[in-house]
């Protein structure tokens, strides 16, 4: 009993400290100076966007640009960086986040087909009615297992049987997830991660509409 009430009280705390650095990250990182391609506080601009780059020349290969997407959620829109980018490729663009700070830097995008809301991952308010759905970089701050599962079930439920699912995460131990290693340790991430992508892989099938891009970094 006693093990079990200092679990859950380290748990608490540690949610608490995430919460705080939830807030200075937000705060420090995107007061106006840093660029809407920002994506982390523990990474250098210059990393940022060599990250940005190489991100965006993987996903373009995968997706035929020559064809219009239609609906896409871009679930932890953060900054918007890939709002944007989906906006000029698809006919609508969801952002989702649960964090206004952000939601206001993405709606500096001005997009005309950019569409943001607050939600959090777990419970998202919308039927199957995605072509694509997205999540870059976003499931690395949920902590609490379950709502890791959430925030899966959820995004597989908003995407059309037909639609695509791409989820950019990191799933190696390495310098940059040191800058999360307080919402979850590293190897932590990696299991839960690794075993979402079963789940996954076993609701999709291998369709080949659907595509897991785990990056290694
Ligand atoms: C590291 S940023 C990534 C932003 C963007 N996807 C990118 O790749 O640049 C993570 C974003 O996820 C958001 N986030 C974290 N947990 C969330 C949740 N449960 N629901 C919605 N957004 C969440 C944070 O507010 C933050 O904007």
């Amino acid at each position: 009993m006693q093990g079990l009430r200092e679990k859950i009280e380290q748990k608490t705390e540690l949610e608490k400290l995430a919460k705080k650095i939830d807030e200075e990250y937000i705060i420090q990182r995107f007061r106006g100076e840093r660029t809407r391609v920002s994506i982390s506080s523990g990474s250098s601009q210059i990393l940022d966007e060599y990250i940005d780059k190489r991100q965006k020349e993987v996903v373009s290969k995968i997706l035929n640009t020559n064809e219009q997407i239609g609906t896409v959620i871009d679930a932890g829109c953060g900054a918007g960086r890939w709002t944007d980018f989906f906006c000029k490729r698809a006919k609508e663009v969801v952002g989702v986040d649960k964090s206004l700070d952000m939601l206001r830097i993405a709606k500096t995008g001005k997009r005309r087909n950019a569409h943001f809301l607050r939600s959090s991952m777990t419970i998202l308010p919308f039927n199957n009615s995605f072509d694509l759905s997205f999540c870059s970089f976003s499931l690395l701050l949920i902590i609490r297992e379950s709502d890791f599962s959430k925030a899966v079930s959820e995004l597989i439920r908003v995407t059309k049987s037909s639609g695509k699912f791409i989820i950019i995460d990191i799933t190696a131990k390495t310098p940059l997830i040191t800058a999360w290693t307080l919402r979850r340790t590293p190897n932590q991430h990696i299991k839960a991660f690794l075993l979402h992508e079963a789940v996954l892989k076993d609701v999709f099938g291998y369709r080949s509409t659907h595509t897991w891009i785990s990056v290694y970094m």
